[in-house]
């Protein structure tokens, strides 16, 4: 077999890593090189700027950008875009913001931000001496990064704690500096990893030169230093709430009741069975994933440490919880979401930037509040479907035009087929075989 294996790519030209990769890897490489170039961005300054985002890049990959209107949050109205590639999740948060703005709206209040990171370490020695002289230790930390936090400590933020942990229990000689930083604004991953590098350098300085420390144990070895993406004082929480009645259409109390009651034990079943609680919490990231990808913050620790967070007592756990009590129906979401306004490509993106405009210039706080408001929409669209209609009912007419698209039906052929299988299984063969029928039977009427 032909090896395909090459240096030093990342070197070379867009155009010839583009003819490299078409040559040894598709069926027709100038047409798949076509297609790639295709997807270029007309503006060539722009395309540069997207390029440098990322390394090897030879084309752009395009993903839908939708608005979700009529977000009533905290009294405020939002028009709230959301970049993702499945179907259904735009207008499941839009169809779940109207319903809650004719009810009062979202309340989101922020119950934390604080972000954390660590440097783990390697120290022989006896644990009280090390307990012992870090107030000093802590002293010199500070004092050694106050060069990268002074800027920070200006916009009213810095260093909030350094805390000394012992985990030599679990691995011999093993420790932790754990800090807590506020970063404003600003997602702060840049901040915190050059503040904890200086701990680093400040920390081994520190144990050579301790007097207060037995020579032996002048020694510390640094494994690692960096962020971590799991913050659970970084805490925002969201929650609609009406009497039970008024959920559904006047008149129609009972039925609003019975719904009510199906959603409460939907939510309950997703804290008691962790397999259940992934699919719902997946819901949840559904809408939460668009909106923080449309503003280019890192989705991947959003999630990683919302996961983590539905886990903290040690099983996996719906995010979201639901009450009713005394009449009144209230479902909410508490999500750590550690998101930046400022900073990262939240100006480089132009989207980027047009959604931070679209959302009114939000603080890091406001934002926390916003998506928060979405995740629990795009829980309560879910939820509410499965326990009235089914998923599928929504989920179908989506797929159906997706098909239908794949399939080249016409405006006249897809609206045939709307009305054909608003009562049907759709699947690809069954919509196949009726576009096949239709088109060898009667022209289509044209509408
Ligand atoms: C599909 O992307 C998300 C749902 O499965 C969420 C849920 O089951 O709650 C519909």
């Amino acid at each position: 077999m032909q090896d395909k294996k090459v240096a030093g790519f990342s070197k070379w030209s867009k155009a010839d890593k583009l003819r490299w990769l078409t040559q040894n890897f598709t069926a027709q490489a100038d047409a798949a090189d076509a297609e790639l170039r295709s997807f270029w961005h007309a503006d060539e300054r722009l395309q540069r700027t997207l390029d440098s985002f990322s390394e090897n890049t030879v084309s752009n990959f395009h993903l839908p950008y939708g608005i979700a209107p009529n977000f009533v949050i905290n009294g405020r109205t939002y028009a709230v875009p959301m970049v993702t590639e499945e179907s259904s999740v735009v207008a499941a948060a839009s169809s779940a913001a109207k319903y809650w703005a004719e009810r009062g709206g979202f309340h989101s209040k922020v119950l934390g931000t604080v972000k954390l990171g660590q440097v783990h370490f390697l120290w022989h020695g006896c644990p009280e001496h090390l307990q012992r002289v870090f107030p000093l230790l802590e002293q010199r930390l500070r004092q050694d990064a106050a060069y990268l936090t002074a800027n920070m400590e200006k916009r009213g933020g810095g260093i909030l704690y350094i805390e000394l942990l012992n985990l030599s229990s679990q691995e011999p000689s093993l420790y932790q500096l754990r800090a807590g930083f506020e970063t404003c604004d600003s997602m702060g991953a840049n901040f915190i990893n050059s503040v904890l590098e200086a701990f680093e350098t400040s920390l081994e300085n520190f144990i050579q030169q301790c007097p207060d420390l037995p020579a032996n144990e002048r020694k510390v070895e640094v494994i690692m230093s960096i962020l971590s993406n799991y913050t659970p004082s970084c805490l925002v929480s969201a929650w609609v709430e009406c009497p039970v009645d008024h959920l559904g259409e006047p008149g129609r109390e009972t039925e609003a009741r019975a719904m009510a009651e199906r959603f409460r034990m939907a939510v309950r079943i997703a804290q008691i069975d962790p397999y259940r609680a992934v699919t719902h919490n997946k819901g949840i990231m559904n809408g939460v994933d668009a909106i923080v990808l449309a503003t280019a913050n890192d989705f991947r620790a959003i999630e990683a440490c919302a996961h983590a967070y539905a886990a903290r007592d040690g099983q996996y756990r719906s995010l979201s919880r639901c009450t009713i009590e005394q009449g009144v129906f209230r479902f909410q979401l508490d999500i750590p979401l550690a998101l930046g306004a400022v900073g990262g490509l939240t100006k480089l993106h132009p989207l980027a930037a047009r959604t931070l405009e679209i959302l009114g210039h939000p603080s890091a706080s406001e934002l926390m509040t916003i998506v928060a408001a979405v995740g629990l929409a795009q829980n309560f669209a879910a939820v509410r479907s499965l326990v009235t209609t089914g998923i599928q009912h929504g989920h179908m007419r989506m797929h159906l035009m997706n098909i239908l698209q794949h399939l080249g039906a016409t405006e006249a052929e897809t609206a045939a087929a709307c009305a054909w299988f608003a009562d049907k299984v759709v699947s690809f063969s069954n919509v196949r075989d009726y576009l096949q029928q239709l088109r060898q039977s009667v022209a289509v009427p044209k509408l």
